[in-house]
Parts: C-alpha cells; sequence; structure tokens
C-alpha cells in the first residue's frame, strides 16, 4: 500500500506540513481565515482559477480546491520542471505578488502561486498545482491515495 495516512490534528494555523506519498512531496497547510478570504481577491491574475485544466479530484474544481476550506493539501512539485516551490507566508509573498501576502514561489524559473496552489499569470508553469486523490477517515486524519 502506498496510500498514507496523516494526522493533522497538530498543524497549527498557517503551517505546512510535509509528508511523502509514492515518492513525492505531499503538502498540508492549514489555512487561515485570512488566507481564505485572499483567495477570493486573487482570482483575476490567475491563469485558471477554476482549475478546468487540470487532472485531479472533481472537488478541486473550485475555489479552495479542497475537502474543507481549512486543510490544503497538494503535491509539492511545480507544474513547470518540477522544482520544488518554496511557502511564503506571514506577509513575505508579498514580495513576489504585490497585494497577496501568502503563497508558493517556484525558485527555478519564477512560478507563482496562491494558496489553492493556484498559478498566477505570467508563471511559466502551465496549470495549478496537483491537488492528489484523498479523503477523510476521521475529523484529524486524512488518508491520501
Ligand atoms: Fe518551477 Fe520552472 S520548475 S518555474
Amino acid at each position: 500500500g502506498a496510500d498514507i495516512k496523516v494526522d493533522i490534528s497538530k498543524i497549527e494555523p498557517g503551517q505546512l506540513i510535509r509528508v511523502e506519498w509514492r515518492s513525492k512531496p505531499v503538502w498540508i497547510v492549514r489555512r487561515t481565515p485570512e488566507i481564505l478570504a485572499e483567495l477570493a481577491k486573487d482570482e483575476d491574475m490567475l491563469k485558471d482559477p477554476n482549475s478546468e485544466e487540470d487532472q485531479q479530484p472533481e472537488f478541486a474544481r473550485s475555489r479552495y480546491r479542497s475537502l474543507k476550506e481549512e486543510y490544503l493539501v497538494l503535491v509539492g512539485i511545480c507544474t513547470h520542471l518540477g522544482c520544488s516551490p518554496q511557502y511564503l507566508n506571514d506577509g513575505q509573498f508579498e514580495e513576489i505578488v504585490e497585494g497577496v501576502p501568502d503563497g508558493f514561489f517556484c525558485p527555478c524559473h519564477g512560478s507563482r502561486f496562491d494558496l489553492a496552489g493556484r498559478v498566477f499569470d505570467g508563471s511559466p508553469a502551465p496549470t495549478n498545482l496537483v491537488v492528489p486523490p484523498y479523503y477523510y477517515i476521521d475529523d484529524n486524519t486524512i488518508l491520501i491515495g
């Protein structure tokens, strides 16, 4: 079984944890209400705000791209050429995209993603970051796979 169970009960608001699933990095971010509010405001800067171009679970074709709004689950691999994007939070992302305090930045060629993994216009990455298949076993446990 390559599927993994992840305990999400200890993730602090705003924190990102990394796990490995089928040799890929998977991120789980506990999004704050402030972060969720940002996702409603950045959509005119995105290539594909409704994730119409992506191969992914049906629930990810939405603003939050998650089963529960609070928890984002993403494969942590840039959709351009496979580098590992950095998590920039607490206003650090504002230096990359003005007016957006939190996001992911790929240092290889400068792709930019919001905290739903949606790619910003002008990035070399063609599509949003991938949402893996997962579900909740209970309120504190996600099964990825
Ligand atoms: Fe991320 Fe090129 S691999 S921008």
